[in-house]
């Protein structure tokens, strides 16, 4: 059993984390600001998994004599470290924004961390840091080519850590390389709250799926892809969730730093994901041809193979699972009972 604090534990991947510490014996203490999740979460997780009195922490990463007292309140092992802010545009917009929430986020973090001897840590990186891709399925070693200040943000993080444990600061560090999640957990009692406009493909459709949005907008046509749409490796949450578990008992038994995908290793254009969902649900996704999206890439999916052979993980859920459980995740916040 480890005890673990997660950063952004009220998150849609913090949430599903939290759940799948849980189920396999841990503890779990939450640290969140709410920027981004709804409050009620730690009590859903508490329903959920049946485990009463979750510590929850409202502070800010940010606020390193807050995170100290934490971890002086709540004594863990390790951290994994989701909070941070992740949407591109926005990181264009304000990269100050970004570099003071994710960079100096993460390195108070570390600074509480070092204060309290805490000196494990997994982190929420992002395959993002591929940039485009020479080819998929992309290995671990493949170049980092940074397009737009959030990937910039999740690089520095990367490298934060990854020095850190070079020179003995750290005991074991996983950065974990997240392809593109999407689904819910099965209950539907959790998942992703996207605020606005979603910019998000699954999100999207779900809510297209709902009637809050007339159509979807697919992001060009004209793609050097089979169908001439966007290829990405789409992982189900609760894959993800078991992925953190795992990575994490295999740095703390051994003591060791990586830095390793999270994907299935299939590629699913935009087109053969609306199908899918259309077929797991029975709701028809109308569809507008638009404009490429400035900064897309054709197609990238992720090599799997490294988390297979360390610590045992592979993706058990498919496009259905994935779709189903987002669906059924939007369509009972949205009232709706046909599922
Ligand atoms: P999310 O916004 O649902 O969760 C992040 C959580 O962190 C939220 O609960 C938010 O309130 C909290 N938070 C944000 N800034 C904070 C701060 N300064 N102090 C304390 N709490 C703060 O996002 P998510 O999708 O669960 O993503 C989690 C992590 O995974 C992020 O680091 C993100 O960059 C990374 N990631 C996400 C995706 C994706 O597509 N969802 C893909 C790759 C990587
Ligand atoms: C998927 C496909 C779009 C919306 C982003 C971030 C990345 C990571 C995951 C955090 C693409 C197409 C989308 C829509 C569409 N996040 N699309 N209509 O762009 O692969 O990755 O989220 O680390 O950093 O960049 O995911 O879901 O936005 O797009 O046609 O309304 O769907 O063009 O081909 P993306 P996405």
């Amino acid at each position: 059993m480890t005890r673990v604090l997660l950063t952004g534990g009220a998150g849609y991947i913090g949430s599903h984390t939290a759940v799948a510490l849980i189920e396999r014996g841990h503890e779990v203490v939450i640290l969140d600001n709410f920027a981004n999740s709804e409050r009620d979460v730690p009590a859903r997780l508490e329903r959920l998994t049946g485990r009463a009195n979750i510590p929850v922490i409202e502070a800010d990463i940010r606020d390193t004599g807050a995170v100290s007292a934490a971890l002086a309140a709540h004594p863990v092992e390790a951290v994994i470290h989701f909070a941070a802010l992740k949407a591109v545009g926005e990181s264009e917009a304000d990269p100050l924004l970004y570099y003071d929430m994710n960079i100096i986020g993460t390195i108070r973090l570390l600074q509480a961390m070092q204060a309290q001897n805490v000196r494990r840590i997994v982190f929420s990186s992002s395959a993002t840091v591929y940039g485009q891709p020479d080819s998929s399925p992309i290995p671990e070693d493949a170049p980092t080519r940074v397009q737009n200040i959030y990937g910039r943000t999740k690089l520095v993080m990367e490298d934060l850590i990854s020095d850190l444990a070079r020179t003995g600061k750290l005991q074991a560090a996983a950065n974990l390389r997240y392809f593109n999640p999407v689904g819910a957990h099965p209950s539907a009692m959790i998942g992703e709250t996207p605020r606005g406009v979603p910019n998000n493909l699954m999100p999207y459709v779900t809510q297209v799926a709902t009637g809050e949005r007339p159509h979807l907008n697919v992001f060009g046509n004209d793609y050097d892809t089979p169908d001439g749409t966007g290829v990405r490796d789409y992982i189900h949450v609760v894959d993800l969730a078991r992925a953190h578990a795992l990575a994490l008992e295999h740095i703390c038994a051994n003591d060791v730093s990586l830095t390793v995908n999270l994907g299935t290793g299939t590629g699913i254009s935009v087109l053969e994901l609306v199908r899918a969902f259309e077929r797991a649900t029975g709701r028809e996704i109308p569809l507008n041809i638009a404009p490429r999206r400035p900064g897309d890439v054709a197609s990238y999916y992720a090599n799997p193979d490294m988390a297979a052979r360390v610590f045992g993980w592979q993706a058990a859920l498919d496009v259905n699972d994935m779709c189903r459980d987002s669906w059924a995740w939007q369509a009972r916040r949205a009232g709706i009972n046909d599922i």
